[in-house]
């Protein structure tokens, strides 16, 4: 579908019969201002942004379709659409503008659905006998204090890190385990449900740099989770109703299936060549690069980064996280399944399971046995893999007699592979100056950056960094 779309810019399209390795020579370039890798939140909305302010851009996207995290499932016997991956976008500043701007509301609510809560450990499949949730009333009050905790390093770190200290005064909070911050500030009850709800992502929250978790679930997260701030959805409930806008807006500045393959950066200007999913080819000359997308090392191989750039990014970690919707028969209805380790008993809210391993499995109201589950793998983990746990997860419950034993086998409605996420770096690192490092990045080779490693993983957090961001970029254009 979207590759039609594409050969509507035919004209711009340079067709290759060589293998693409020797397809060196860009005879007939496109000429932009800017070239944007990666269409998620945060290419999507520098996209529209760079067009709003007057400038040319194309957008370079490896899937079908815009949105990155955002994808969504259309329940066929229900018709109800249902959120992959984001789930809601946070109040933070004046963020909502976006979806405004591209005339999409947000004015509906989060669905949620009331279900019994269980916690299981996956590796047995046995419930965790005597584990004590968090009371609201031992929950609010804890979920406050992480809110007063963390505030004061707002401005350190959000919606990026343009004012964060210097190597030598960065605050110790921000660098302590967050085993160790939760213990300081008394925030056990608060720790379940922050990591149900993304800090699980981490892998191993309880051992990483508090910063990393603030930005894995910060403050407009909190807010949200204490009732001050929203967590807003469109009208229809449908987040990517935002990123249909955005496509429509864009059009041909889109190339869909496509990735970099080979790219020349210089101090003015950059050229990339660019290889569509059927093989075409298409080489795009402009004076800055705006990469939109996790820089790993293999996500950076084709911009071929040189040492400053290694030094930097080679140095960063992450986790693999995989959500999605799958049914068993096993899995009872209205029933919320809830990785944890027995030595949590009764609320040890330090001990939780590493990575990797399948968070939760929760079933989605008004559906037909469908379940909505997140796990989190290490940088080893493929879907394969990930698949398999999630399979044994199950048949461990049903080995233990938790779950009824059943006919059918594990099937994935849905499948959404995040990949690397939740960048982090050791506090060792921060200490020895990765942030300032990783901030004179911005500009190298006429290349800038954005998304959830220079910022946080909150696609609102991402468009108001985007607006502080940007005037740099074009400075000059
Ligand atoms: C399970 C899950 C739930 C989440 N829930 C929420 C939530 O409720 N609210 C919230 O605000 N945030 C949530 N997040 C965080 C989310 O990551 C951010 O909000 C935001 O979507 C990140 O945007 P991004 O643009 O940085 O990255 P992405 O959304 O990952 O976008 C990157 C884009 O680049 C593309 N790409 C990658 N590599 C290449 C390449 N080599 N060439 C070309 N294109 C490439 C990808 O296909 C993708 O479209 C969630 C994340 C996960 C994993
Ligand atoms: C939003 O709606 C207004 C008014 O109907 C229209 O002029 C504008 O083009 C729309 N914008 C987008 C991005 O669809
Ligand atoms: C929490 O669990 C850990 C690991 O099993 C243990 O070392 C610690 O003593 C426990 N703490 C409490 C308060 O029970």
């Amino acid at each position: 579908m979207r590759s039609g779309r594409m050969k509507k810019g035919a004209g711009l399209v340079v067709a290759l019969l060589a293998h693409p390795a020797a397809a060196k020579c860009c005879t007939d370039p496109v000429s932009r201002d800017v070239v944007v890798v990666g269409g998620g939140a945060a290419g999507a909305h520098a996209a529209v942004w760079l067009r709003d302010n007057g400038h040319s851009v194309t957008v370079v996207e490896k899937a079908s379709q815009l949105g990155g995290h955002t994808t969504f499932f259309r329940d066929s016997a229900s018709g109800k659409p249902i959120n992959v991956g984001v789930q809601a976008w946070m109040e933070y500043k004046d963020a909502f503008s976006f979806p405004e701007r591209m005339n999409v509301s947000t004015s509906g609510s989060m669905s949620f659905t009331m279900n019994t809560a269980e916690f299981i450990d996956f590796t047995t499949g046995l419930p965790v006998e005597g584990y004590a949730a968090p009371t609201p009333d031992e929950l609010y009050p804890a979920l406050q204090r992480y809110l007063d905790a963390i505030s004061p390093y707002e401005d350190m770190v959000l919606p990026g890190y343009f004012n964060f200290p210097d190597p030598t005064s960065i605050p110790e909070d921000l660098l302590m385990p967050f085993r160790d911050f939760v213990k300081k500030y008394n925030l056990g009850a608060a720790v379940p449900q922050l990591w149900d709800s993304t800090v699980m992502g981490l892998g191993d929250p309880m051992d990483v740099p508090t910063l990393w978790v603030i930005q894995a679930s910060g403050i407009p997260m909190v807010k949200a989770l204490l009732g001050v701030g929203a967590a807003a959805v469109p009208a229809s409930g449908r987040l990517y109703d935002l990123y249909e806008a955005v496509e429509e807006f864009l059009g041909d500045d889109v190339l869909y299936s496509s990735t970099v393959v080979s790219a020349e950066r210089k101090e003015k200007g950059v050229t990339v060549q660019v290889e569509s999913a059927t093989g075409e080819v298409t080489c795009i000359e402009a004076k800055r690069l705006l990469i939109a997308f996790e820089p790993t090392t293999e996500n950076m191989a084709p911009f071929r980064p040189d040492g400053t750039e290694k030094k930097v990014l080679s140095k960063i970690g992450y986790s693999t996280v995989y959500a999605g919707i799958l049914q068993h028969p096993s899995l009872q209805i209205s029933h919320a399944y809830s990785d944890r380790l027995p030595s949590t008993v009764p609320s040890n809210f330090t001990e939780f399971p590493l990575a990797s391993q399948v968070g939760s499995i929760n079933y989605i109201g008004d559906t037909d046995g469908l379940f909505q589950f997140t796990a989190v793998g290490t940088d080893e983990d493929t879907p394969e893999t990930m698949k398999a746990l999630i399979g044994q997860s199950i048949d461990a419950m049903i080995e233990a007699g938790t779950i009824p034993a059943s006919e059918g086998a594990v099937a994935f409605a849905a499948f959404a592979d995040h990949g690397k996420v939740h960048a982090r770096v050791t506090a060792d690192d921060l200490r020895s100056g990765f942030i300032q490092d990783l901030l004179s990045l911005q500009g190298h080779k006429s290349t800038w950056y954005t998304g959830a490693a220079f910022s946080s993983g909150f696609s609102t957090v991402l468009w108001e960094y985007n607006d502080v961001l940007l005037p740099d970029l074009v400075a000059g254009l």
